[in-house]
């Protein structure tokens, strides 16, 4: 009687501990018995998650499967490695390998952000809206940002030149040191082209010499381009690069010496190339790509809890933030603002007087940073806000003209609707006036996204147009590209946007070198009586609303757009009716909460939406695959 008395007195101790009660299988955990009992129920919520045919009950199931993950993380780091690995094999999305080291990779992180989270809360409404688009999603938390000073009342633009300087935009290059021209182009783990997942008894698509459809590229292709740039622009002012240079193999980005010489071998390229009198010849001013950490993502904060194990210390990214600033060294002046920001990666310099860019690293909006779900959560992730209000009114007093870029657009569905919310304020406040561009990446698509004054999505209210440039790597079925943009030297806006490519399905016709060329020039393709211009006016965000209702009532233009976003590639699929409202409506979504991907009455079921991550580019195709890739 007294054992039991004492046993029982122990375990409301440890479930007191725990601050919450545990199911009983995991009260032991160390018993294997339980482990499989915990696995197998694990297995059947993600099952039913997965298989779920409304929202109600996809977003039930997925609260019901953090829950059990929630309760895993009281266990061993170990164990919750090895259960969540396992449903992972078991569900068959992921090659063995992958799901072990995908879950090797994030769950430590997890583990510890989860048990802060309140699941069936806010946090965890949060998450399976925001990851698994399986709840509704919260609305944003009023939060008002506060100004150093009222917006002027008597702003004057400066009138534009008409004289033209040449800016060059690469993004999401995501080079792959291991491709391998004639391993297998089809797989089943994230990337191919690769020797590691190739049987070479049995090719199905052997790769071509110059990339494939799903592959990341091999170092050639980004070779052939950097020496193309200068053969069709001679003089060109200065570069950005808007982040995500390693491969998608988010599976093994560790230990992270690995991703840092991949880091540093793209630099050596990019200097050799920019460096040099008889190639590009210019400055380059990078921005930092969810892909740039690792493990891929996951972008601490101040108040982050980084398990304190001497080997975890690279979770605080020092490393790598360290290491980009010796990359970029030569590029951005040894300006003391840049070292404000070594704890973000974000740095603010002047290119050209008159001009300051503001390299912005919007991580700390991603919706899978694992670390933003810590409770509670930040409305100001480590100031980054707060060092961007005073970055612009700092230019706003010296009566100077800003760019923003950064990888992560503020309105792409992968950034969270509040932080969206908070940056729109800002461009609110300092837009048309100071800011003059946004420049952004990460969709592998060509898209815009435009922001208007006090919610009036009209021409007259329009302010400003976040360019988000296409991707260099051709990963998922879309033509490897770069942009060029033709600067008004006084005013600093865009007066046209040239995106060039390669046809990257002719490559086995290819003698010498890919066929780089003009794809096209956004004021010849776009401009119409509905849309007028001159050859030195610029393309306004009034002009971008309208090139939209273009696209509304003239389906040419709307094709015209689609066909863009992913440069000409094959097998396109079609958007009609309702997909070509909501690209249009995403395009005027400068707010992610404004955004039409996720539509409660046409509730997909994840089964068919996992169907549609593998064409991502596809109509409305902007849903996160549950694990962390793009
Ligand atoms: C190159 O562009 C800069 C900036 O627009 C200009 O000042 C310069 O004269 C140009 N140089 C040549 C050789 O065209
Ligand atoms: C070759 O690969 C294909 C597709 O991956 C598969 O269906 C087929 O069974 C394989 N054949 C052999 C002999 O392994």
């Amino acid at each position: 009687m007294k054992r039991l008395a004492l046993l029982l007195l122990l375990q409301t101790i440890y479930l007191l501990q725990l601050s919450q009660a545990l199911p009983h299988y995991l009260q032991d955990p160390f018993e294997n018995a339980h482990h499989a009992e915990a696995e197998e129920l694990l297995y059947d919520t993600t099952q039913r998650w997965m298989s779920a045919q409304s929202v109600t009950s996809s977003c039930s199931s997925c609260i019901s499967a953090l829950q059990l993950v929630k309760s895993l993380s009281y266990t061993s780091e170990s164990l919750l490695v090895r259960t969540l690995t396992n449903v992972c094999k078991r569900s068959k999305r992921m090659s063995p390998e992958v799901c072990h080291g995908v879950m090797k990779e994030q769950a430590p992180i997890f583990r510890k952000v989860i048990r802060t989270m309140s699941v069936s809360g806010r946090e965890g409404h949060l998450f399976c809206a925001a990851v698994g688009n399986s709840c509704p999603y919260p609305d944003v938390e009023p939060y008002t940002v506060t100004f150093p000073k009222e917006k002027p009342a008597d702003i004057k633009q400066p009138e534009p030149s008409g004289d033209v300087m040449t800016v060059l935009q690469l993004s999401d290059w995501h080079v792959d040191p291991d491709y391998q021209e004639t391993s297998d182009a089809i797989c089943n783990e994230p990337i191919c082209c690769r020797s590691a997942s190739t049987d070479y008894s049995n090719v199905t698509m052997p790769a071509s010499k110059w990339g494939e459809y799903t592959c990341d590229p091999p170092v050639r292709l980004v070779e052939s381009m950097l020496n193309y740039i200068p053969s069709v622009e001679k003089n060109i002012s200065f570069g950005i690069m808007t982040g995500d240079i390693p491969p998608h193999e988010v599976w093994s980005t560790l230990p992270f010496m690995k991703t840092e010489r991949i880091h540093d071998s793209a630099y050596a390229l990019l200097h050799t190339h920019f460096d040099s009198k008889d190639k590009i010849n210019t400055r380059l001013y990078p921005a930092v790509g969810n892909h740039e950490a690792a493990p891929t993502n996951n972008f601490p904060l101040s108040t982050s809890d980084i398990p304190s194990e001497q080997n975890r210390e690279y979770l605080s990214l020092e490393w790598l933030y360290t290491a980009l600033s010796k990359n970029w060294n030569g590029w951005i002046a040894n300006d003391p603002d840049f070292y404000v920001q070594t704890t973000t990666g974000s740095y603010a310099t002047r290119p050209v007087e008159g001009l300051k860019l503001i390299s912005l690293n919007t991580n700390f909006c991603y919706t899978l940073n694992w670390w933003l779900y810590q409770k509670p959560t930040e409305q100001d992730p480590n100031g980054v806000l707060t060092w961007l209000v005073e970055q612009l009114q700092e230019s706003e007093d010296l009566g100077e003209r800003a760019w923003i870029i950064g990888h992560i657009a503020p309105g792409d569905s992968t950034c969270f609707h509040d932080y969206s919310n908070y940056y729109h304020q800002i461009v609110e406040r300092y837009a048309p006036h100071v800011i003059a561009g946004q420049f952004y990446g990460h969709t592998h698509a060509d898209e815009m996204q435009i922001f208007y004054r006090g919610g009036q999505q009209e021409a007259s209210e329009a302010i400003s147009v976040a360019y988000i440039a296409p991707s260099m790597t051709p990963y998922l079925h879309v033509n490897p590209a770069f942009r060029v943009y033709k600067i008004d030297k006084k005013t600093f806006e865009v007066v046209d946007s040239l995106t060039y490519m390669a046809n990257l399905d002719q490559a086995n016709t290819w003698t010498n070198e890919p066929n780089w060329h003009l794809e096209y020039s956004a004021k010849d393709v776009y401009t119409s009586p509905a849309a007028p211009s001159t050859e030195t006016s610029p393309l306004t965000a009034s002009w971008w609303h309208s090139v939209t209702e273009d696209m509304e009532s003239n389906v040419d233009t709307f094709e015209k757009y689609w066909q863009h976003r992913r440069r000409f590639a094959p097998n396109a699929p079609e958007c009609t009716g309702d997909c070509r409202q909501h690209t249009i409506c995403n395009i005027r979504a400068g707010k992610s909460e404004l955004r039409c991907d996720y539509d409660p009455d046409s509730f997909l079921r994840t089964s068919e939406r996992s169907a549609k991550y593998l064409d991502r580019h596809s109509c409305g195709g902007n849903f996160e695959p549950i694990s962390p890739t793009y």
